[in-house]
């Protein structure tokens, strides 16, 4: 469904991602892992169009992404939630999730959906972004992302800075999504979180792939390379 091919990306002079291919088939949950600094959230923000290519292929579907705008590939369904979450702290959870939906009609309203997968919205609707925790903000951004109905969805570190209660609730819901028929691609560094919900990975090390396959065939020795600091 989203692959990239030979993608290469700089930030000025630093070679950041070398010839990466990643393959996220349909209805698949892949985990992109590697250590801090390695160019996870880089890798997103390309395939995202929040950063330029320099060389390569970003394609969704039938779909050339290579060069298109962040908001063509939203509007091609794909859905994504940055690292940090990035919520609006002085709108309301409300004001949140319609973010993004049309100005008119019935686009005007929050879908049933979002506030079935995730109950503690519904009760803030009216409290303001900045006053949730972490772990509802990070529920709100998975939320605003939802609410356009993605078939792609990315998520960076949804569990990062999160109390483990609030963690398991989001693994939960991962796993319902592609239960649906969601696609999913999240950066994990959780290796029991990422086990249990992901079910394929890819390995990053210095901006390079190397490692990837089934979750059952991420083996110790290539946590202990790639992963464990
Ligand atoms: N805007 C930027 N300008 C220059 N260099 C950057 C920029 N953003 C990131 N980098 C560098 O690019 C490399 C990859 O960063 P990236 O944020 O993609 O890593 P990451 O794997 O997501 O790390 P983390 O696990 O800490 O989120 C790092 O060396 C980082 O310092
Ligand atoms: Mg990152």
């Amino acid at each position: 469904m989203l692959a990239a091919a030979k993608v290469n990306q700089f930030y000025g002079g630093s070679h950041t991602l070398w010839d990466i291919d990643l393959d996220v088939p349909k209805g698949g949950c892949v985990c992109l892992m590697g250590r801090n600094g390695v160019g996870k959230t880089t890798l997103l923000k390309v395939i995202m169009g929040l950063l330029p290519t320099a060389s390569g292929k970003i394609s969704f579907g039938d779909i050339e992404l290579t060069g298109a705008a962040p908001e063509a590939r939203a509007r091609a369904g794909i859905g994504y939630v940055p690292q940090g979450r990035e919520i609006f702290p002085f709108l309301t959870v409300e004001e949140n999730l319609l973010i993004g939906r049309g100005r008119k009609g019935t686009h005007r309203e929050i879908p049933e959906r979002v506030l079935t997968l995730f109950p503690v919205l519904k009760e803030m609707l009216r409290r303001r972004g900045g006053d949730l925790s972490g772990g509802q903000q990070q529920q709100l951004a998975m939320g605003r992302a939802l609410a356009l109905d993605p078939q792609l969805l990315i998520l960076d570190e949804p569990t990062e800075g999160i109390q483990p209660n609030v963690v398991h609730e989001i693994g939960e819901v991962i796993i319902r999504l592609v239960d649906e028929g969601v696609t999913v691609l999240l950066v994990e560094q959780k290796l029991a979180f990422a086990r249990r919900i992901a079910r394929s990975f890819c390995i990053l090390d210095r901006g390079k792939v190397v490692a990837g396959g089934e979750i059952a065939e991420l083996t110790d020795e290539m946590v202990r390379r790639h992963l464990t600091v």
